[in-house]
């Protein structure tokens, strides 16, 4: 069988962008593959993270996770941090990736903003973390969302040179899997951007917890144009706001983009934002009560996770004697 992994920030509420564009992905790929998911808290403290709010986000994104369909008993979720390889092999990929392939990476020249000298020395070397989660494993398969593209580039990038450098096909080359009507949900402020957990305005993003008055308030809120749906997704163009909400609820009704305006063409957005409402809250709800029970009880969240990382570390711990091997380290 082959391997996914894949991995969560757990940098506050999950979006969702992060529901549509990888989770709910995830839940119709965990019974075709072995799969690897993982709360990336090493990855979070690239950016000051409170240390307090960083134990409970890690769990919440757990529960995030379950409650969203994810089999904990099929499945391995863990943090990161638990399994002390993963920052090994991030080591030993800063060895092998190049200066100039980091320098392209787009999400850091966002992340850094302006003042690039100031971002941590983490924040650069964020993608080698990355590509030491799938490899530590020798993951096949990586679902994501359009953003994390480059990332998995670069990881294959690495991939290429390790398996090069060192004459043998050591790791796989992985494969991105990038489906589904959400790859991209922007923000409902802002057709140009991606939503995102540190906008600054909370209004431009649906949390997973969010109340049913919250979400009817930000899908009305919406930034949108004046005019009515067309009857073809062509006619969309030019309309990225209006495109992004319709790829929402093509995404949440599981159906496509086209056949959403099927039903909607011609109609304003006075139709169409009570309509999205209603189903954004009809499909967060089922998911916010289990997550309210499992918030309820953290030590069988935690049970979980102390059991992913177990048998995390089963994984790791021959794949990075091996590793250690090939590279001429003494394992006297
Ligand atoms: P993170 O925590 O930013 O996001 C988690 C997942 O959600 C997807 N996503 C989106 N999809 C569609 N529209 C959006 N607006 C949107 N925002 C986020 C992301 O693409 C991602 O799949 N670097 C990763 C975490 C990571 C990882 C890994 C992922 C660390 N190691 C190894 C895969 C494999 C990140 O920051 O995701």
């Amino acid at each position: 069988m082959q391997r996914i992994f894949s991995g969560v920030q757990p940098t506050g509420n999950l979006h969702l962008g992060n529901y549509l564009g990888a989770i709910r992905n995830w839940v119709r790929l965990q019974n075709d593959y072995e799969c690897i998911f993982c709360m990336v808290d090493l990855h979070a403290i690239t950016v000051w993270q409170d240390p307090e709010q960083l134990r409970s986000n890690t769990r919440e994104v757990a529960a995030a996770m379950i409650a969203s369909g994810v089999d904990p008993h099929k499945n391995i979720i863990f943090n990161q941090s638990q399994v002390p390889q993963h920052a090994e092999l991030a080591w030993i990929f800063n060895c092998v990736a190049r200066l100039g392939w980091l320098d392209r990476m787009t999400q850091f020249k966002e992340k850094a903003g302006k003042d690039k000298e100031r971002a941590s020395v983490g924040l650069y070397a964020y993608p080698n973390l990355m590509a030491a989660d799938i490899l530590l494993y020798k993951a096949t398969h990586v679902p994501v969302g359009e953003d994390q593209k480059q990332h998995l580039e670069l990881c294959r990038d690495i991939a290429q040179k390790f398996n090069h450098d060192y004459k043998e096909e050591v790791f796989p080359i992985v494969e991105p899997l990038i489906f589904g009507e959400a790859t991209r949900v922007m923000s409902l402020r802002d057709g140009s951007s991606k939503m995102s957990k540190s906008d600054a305005s909370d209004a431009s993003r649906i949390n997973m917890t969010d109340d049913t008055d919250s979400i009817v308030k930000k899908i009305r809120k919406a930034r949108t144009d004046a005019e009515p749906l067309p009857s073809e997704v062509a006619g969309l163009k030019g309309r990225a706001e209006a495109a992004n909400l319709v790829g929402i609820y093509a995404a949440l009704q599981d159906c496509t983009s086209q056949q959403v305006l099927d039903d909607f063409r011609g109609q304003g957005f006075g139709t169409f934002k009570p309509a999205l409402a209603e189903l954004a809250v009809d499909k967060l709800a089922v998911i916010q009560g289990e997550m309210r029970r499992l918030r309820d009880d953290p030590a069988h969240v935690d049970s979980i996770i102390r059991t992913g990382v177990e048998k995390a570390r089963a994984i790791a711990e021959p794949i990075i004697r091996e590793i250690h091997g090939k590279i001429g380290l003494l394992q006297p």
